[in-house]
């Protein structure tokens, strides 16, 4: 097939702190000549000697930083133990990582306590697609597992991190931002939802000691290391992190465990409750960190486990990373849509030939047809995947098809999404955000821990 570039490319040049990167790129001539760099604050993809941007190679993230890949023998076990059917964001490898996964089964295949914990970085911009898949995914896992949720809104970080923005602008972020998250439609119940600068210190402070507890386990060359900081890093950024990890501790939310936040203050068998955290790949650093030391706590805490998702693909295709502030490289949940139908039609990067003649003789390339990748998100049904793939590769699907599945697929969720959001009030709100006791039932028929082979005997 004729190589294609993308029509309509809104892709940055690499940033300076990427090209630093390229030291190892002389050892081996294959090499990219600028080496992809995923961080929590800065992702970029790889580009060759040519400039070009290539995709994501996320089988060697995962072997950097010795994650393991979520393979079909843990999605059946995933299925045994929970009695449902893996998401299809996990059996299409959006969600392609983990660390501990199997440990979180065995804790509730057997009925013990464990929670979820999510976050987002609030900007003023309107969440896009890339933003709410994370989040639609936890309420799954939310559903399926049936345990508490902590959502952390981290204003604090958004301020430190961005020039322009006050610490009085990202609270107002947050509000906004969860109101958005409120609509994924997570169960009131079981979700608490909280903003840094409101929360962090409220009610005796349970997270603000464990972060200072933390913060003594932890030297700045760690904290460098994970996040690559300088001398001219402002304190805060310094500091921040132990933020976001000790939020993995179920002792900085005394409230949800009923534990009395003065006389149970850091309860050391709530302190025992592990966590799963569905998280980018891209925000990993910090939980290697908390999972280097979270046993050297007074009350020692469990690593937490982790499941990592991959980044969505831009409309630009691969490489390329949804950004809030390039409209045209992501779907907004706040499109109509006729910007979702113009959007894709005049925006979504092709794998199709250059004209229906050579499609309908030559065939499309559905991987790097983003009109299907998106299908791929989105649609349930595997069989009607695999149609259009088939299809598309034999050149009977035209690109205008598949764009029209996706803009149909596209407009449905959006549309979903903007009705329940329409209805999120300040009261609703308010209720999300307030620290209390939260109601869940895990394992409805759990399994006693078998006897090892010896105890029997
Ligand atoms: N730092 C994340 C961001 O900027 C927000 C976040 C905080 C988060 N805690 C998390 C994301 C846990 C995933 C999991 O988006």
């Amino acid at each position: 097939m004729a190589e294609k570039q993308p029509t309509t490319s809104t892709s940055e040049p690499p940033s300076v702190a990427a090209l630093s990167l390229a030291e190892t790129a002389t050892e081996d001539p294959k090499k990219a000549a600028v080496e992809q760099e995923i961080n929590p604050w800065d992702v970029n993809a790889a580009t060759d000697e040519n400039g070009n941007v290539l995709a994501f190679d996320y089988e060697a993230v995962s072997r950097k930083w010795n994650t393991k890949l979520i393979d079909d023998a843990l999605l059946e076990r995933f299925e045994r133990v929970t009695g449902a059917k893996p998401h299809r964001w996990l059996r299409r490898g959006l969600f392609f990582s983990h660390r501990d996964l199997d440990l979180i089964l065995n804790y509730y295949e057997q009925g013990r306590p464990f929670f979820l914990y999510t976050g987002r970085g609030p900007s003023s911009d309107s969440m896009h697609v890339g933003h709410t898949v994370p989040f639609e995914f936890t309420k799954w896992l939310q559903d399926v597992f049936d345990v508490p949720l902590v959502i952390m809104l981290t204003d604090d970080e958004k301020a430190l991190f961005k020039e322009n923005l006050t610490f009085e602008e990202t609270m107002q972020c947050a509000r906004d931002n969860a109101k958005d998250i409120i609509a994924i439609g997570f169960d009131l119940k079981k979700t608490f939802i909280y903003s840094d600068l409101k929360f962090i210190g409220y009610n005796g402070g349970h997270m603000m000691l464990n972060a200072w507890e933390f913060s003594k386990l932890v030297t700045f060359n760690q904290v460098r290391g994970a996040f690559g900081f300088d001398g001219s890093t402002n304190t805060g950024r310094i500091f921040f992190p132990m933020f976001q990890c000790v939020a993995a501790f179920a002792t900085s939310y005394p409230e949800i465990w009923g534990d009395d936040p003065n006389s149970d203050f850091r309860n050391k068998k709530t302190a025992q409750i592990p966590c799963l955290i569905p998280c980018g790949i891209d925000q990993d650093p910090y939980f290697r960190l908390v999972r280097e030391n979270s046993h050297r706590m007074k009350h020692p805490v469990p690593k937490p486990a982790l499941i990592h998702s991959k980044f969505l693909t831009s409309l630009q295709g691969a490489g390329g990373k949804m950004s809030a502030s390039i409209p045209n490289s992501a779907i907004f949940m706040s499109d109509t849509p006729k910007q979702i139908q113009k959007k894709i039609n005049s925006h979504a990067f092709s794998g199709g030939q250059e004209t229906v003649e050579l499609h309908r003789e030559k065939g499309g390339n559905p991987d790097i047809d983003v009109a299907y990748q998106y299908i791929t998100y989105f649609e349930e049904d595997d069989e009607k995947i695999k149609k259009l793939r088939d299809g598309y590769k034999a050149g009977e699907i035209l690109t205008g098809e598949m764009k029209k599945e996706c803009i149909r697929l596209m407009q449905e969720y959006v549309k979903g999404f903007q009705e329940r959001r329409a209805k999120v009030t300040d009261e609703i709100l308010k209720s999300y955000m307030a620290p209390r006791k939260l109601e869940w039932k895990g394992n409805p028929n759990p399994k006693k821990p078998e006897k090892k082979e010896a105890e029997k005997k």
